[in-house]
């Protein structure tokens, strides 16, 4: 039989209650489908730092490429410096095992969870491809004479050719799959600012290069700021996005608003060679924690990411399968405290449908 080495992060705040619900799903899956789970544990969290001052080390990370996958809760604490934690863990993890690619599915799942009036499940399906390891998040940059009123703040975006470039391909392999699943015709958007910030005419001229190579795949761009507004007006005409760093994170909470919020959403942080990592892309909400009212759908989602990743194509099928059963029969509000189960019940209820 098949065992998959997973490490996992509960991380902070509400983190273990929902990796806990994932974990449950897997658990089903892995009785009936065939194939077995190690999963490691790792307490890496704001809480755990407050704790130990420990934060993720090289040789962590290195231990970390033996896995298969990571499965990650959420981090972040109220009583740690912001960011502090996040860099560590998460960036961490991106930039020490080149997880270069974050991928964000948009998909609605059910009419009544889209807050844009007159938009249904066929009209919001789409991904976000956000290269993940470069731009304004290379940690290029610094203060000088900080804290003064001559202080200065600096901050590098950095596009490689080589970074540009496994990204678009990668977007425009996803087109090319989606195409042939879906019957339709795939298309990339490129999402830039590169008529104000010029350098991002690396992206253009490393997509026109590479979109040769997809004849099939059509071509489009949108400038980000525009980006936002059609994802918001007509949002049935995206397939495939791709978008620099910062531009990605920012335009899938966007998405994630569009999709019935953060508790559904889910990412995963790829490394197509390597050792991947899958998250829900809400954040620890610490007010919510040890209550048992968060929704952990976007934590069983980012299971169902990790699964088709790891091939295990039919278990991440029923995982998809059992949450919109749950979503067209039971839950309907997918905010804390509102969705009128507990965030066990909610589990239990994705592992009844499966
Ligand atoms: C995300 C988050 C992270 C990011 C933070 C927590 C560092 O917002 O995964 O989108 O900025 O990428
Ligand atoms: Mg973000």
């Amino acid at each position: 039989m098949k065992t998959y080495d997973i490490g996992v992060l509960p991380g902070d705040g509400i983190g273990p209650e929902v990796v806990a619900e994932g974990v449950k799903v897997l658990q089903v899956l892995m009785k009936e489908e065939g194939f077995d789970c190690n999963l490691v544990e790792y307490p890496y969290s704001g809480e755990h730092y407050l704790k130990t001052k420990e934060l993720v080390s090289e040789k962590q990370i290195d231990e970390w490429r033996k896995l298969d996958a990571v499965f990650l809760g959420a981090i972040g604490h109220p009583d740690v410096e912001p960011g502090l934690v996040e860099r560590s863990v998460i960036l961490g993890l991106r930039f020490g095992l080149d997880l270069y690619i974050n991928l964000r599915p948009i998909k609605l799942y059910a009419e009544d969870m889209c807050p844009i009036k007159g938009k249904t499940p066929e009209d919001i399906d789409f991904v976000v491809v956000r290269e993940n390891t470069e731009g304004l998040y290379a940690q290029i940059g610094g203060f000088l004479k900080k804290g003064t009123s001559d202080e200065v703040a600096t901050v590098t975006g950095v596009y490689t050719r080589k970074g540009v470039e496994r990204a678009i391909r990668y977007g425009f392999e996803l087109a090319k799959e989606r195409a042939e699943n879906r019957g339709k015709q795939g298309m990339v958007t490129l999402v830039d600012k590169a008529n104000a910030v010029r350098p991002h005419d690396i992206w253009t001229r490393a997509f026109a290069e590479v979109g040769e190579e997809y004849p099939d795949i059509k071509q489009d761009h949108a400038y980000v700021d525009a980006c936002s507004m059609w994802m918001i007006k007509n949002p049935e005409w995206f397939d495939v996005i791709v978008t620099d760093n910062l531009f990605g994170d920012i335009v899938t909470d966007l998405g994630a608003m569009i999709q019935g919020g953060l508790g559904i959403a889910a990412g995963g942080n790829i490394n197509p060679q390597g050792v991947s990592m899958f998250e829900p892309m809400g954040g620890s909400a610490p007010k919510y924690a040890g209550k048992n009212v968060i929704n952990p759908l976007a934590a069983i989602c980012a299971c169902q990411m990790m699964l088709d990743h790891l091939g295990e194509k039919k278990a991440a099928q029923r995982v998809e399968q059992a949450v919109m059963q749950v979503l067209g029969k039971h839950v309907k509000n997918l905010a804390a405290g509102e969705m009128g189960y507990s965030t066990q019940e909610v589990g239990d209820l994705v592992a009844k449908y499966l």
